[in-house]
């Protein structure tokens, strides 16, 4: 990380002089991400059509990945795949509740490119988010969520293992929630399915680890894609766009200042797949800005000094 660091920097009457202005360039060295290592690694993001799979897709691109963009929106997942090039993306259509469409994007990937490093089970969707009672819960609901979001994620792990494992190598990303740690935030099927996806990432972080392939989870917090402004939709009919907008940007985040976004996820799931973590396993990267740590304590505010 510092290497050179003694070749720029020279003392001078003033203090340190920098060789033509290289400190700061020298700073964002050796901050940024080595995208030396990445290039050249092979992904699989399913939900690579929009939202957080979308601009993961991108930085995987942007560091020198090349990518399946797998998806059931298939004139969006051709557009994302034809703006990141042909040589980088690739787009195919892939139903992740079909174990057979999950095998055949795994395989097209070892086709194309000979192996698969990443693996990025993203692909989700919201079910009904009306509230509802809990008498009034419809089970049909509860089972297409789950069909998505957890079946969905045992079946990208499963056949991402099934390649990976021979090769001992491979990181596997799958996307959780805060809902899947905090009960209050969404339905009872949401919620099941995000903390399911934890549980299987736990299950067989073991398993994996023995193999030398990795697999963690990772939790984002409300940005407004499609699947966050339909619930929006749902449970505020009467306000606009803005509004739903500014309630999953400000309203339901702790943090003031930065907003969240899809490229935070992106920047997460791009350490996550990339060397620089290959120790870590089994874990939940949660990016919420600090708000499943943050819980008021329900009781009138304390006297101040
Ligand atoms: N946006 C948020 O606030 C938020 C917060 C926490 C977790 N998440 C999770 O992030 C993931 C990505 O969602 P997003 O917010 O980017 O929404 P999004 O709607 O922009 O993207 C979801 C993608 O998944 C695809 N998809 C849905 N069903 C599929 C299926 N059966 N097979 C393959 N692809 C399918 C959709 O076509 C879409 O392209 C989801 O797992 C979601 O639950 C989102």
């Amino acid at each position: 990380m510092f290497r050179g660091l003694q070749r720029v920097l020279r003392p001078a009457s003033s203090g340190f002089v920098v060789n033509g202005g290289f400190f700061s360039s020298l700073a964002a060295d050796s901050q940024r991400f080595d995208s030396v290592r990445f290039a050249g690694k092979v992904a699989v993001i399913t939900g690579g059509a929009s939202g957080i799979g979308k601009a993961t897709a991108a930085e995987f691109v942007r560091n020198g990945a090349r990518v399946i963009i797998a998806d059931v929106q298939d004139d969006l997942g051709r557009a994302v795949a034809a703006e990141l090039g042909p040589d980088a993306a690739r787009y195919a259509r892939c139903d992740v509740t079909d174990e057979t469409q999950v095998a055949a994007a795994v395989d097209l990937a070892v086709q194309l490119h000979g192996r698969l490093d990443v693996m990025f089970n993203n692909a989700g969707i919201g079910g009904d988010m009306a509230a509802s009672s809990l008498g009034a819960i419809d089970l049909a609901d509860f089972d297409r969520v789950m069909a998505v979001n957890a079946r969905g994620v045992l079946a990208g792990v499963k056949h991402a293992a099934r390649v990976m494992v021979p090769r001992r190598a491979g990181s596997i990303i799958c996307t959780a929630s805060t809902a899947s740690v905090l009960g209050s935030l969404a339905t009872p099927a949401y919620s099941a399915s995000k903390a399911a996806v934890l549980g299987l990432v736990r299950a067989v972080a073991a398993e994996v680890a023995r193999s030398g392939v990795r697999v963690n989870a990772i939790s984002p917090h409300a940005i407004p894609t499609p699947l966050a402004m339909a619930t929006m939709a749902q449970w505020f009919p009467d306000r606009s766009v803005e509004e739903h907008r500014r309630i999953l940007e400000r309203d339901m985040h702790e943090m003031v200042g930065p907003v969240m976004e899809a490229e935070d996820i992106a920047r997460a799931a791009l350490y996550l797949a990339s060397d620089e973590a290959k120790y870590v396993n089994g874990h939940n990267l949660v990016v919420d800005g600090g708000y499943t740590v943050v819980k008021a304590p329900n009781m009138p505010a304390p006297a101040a000094r």
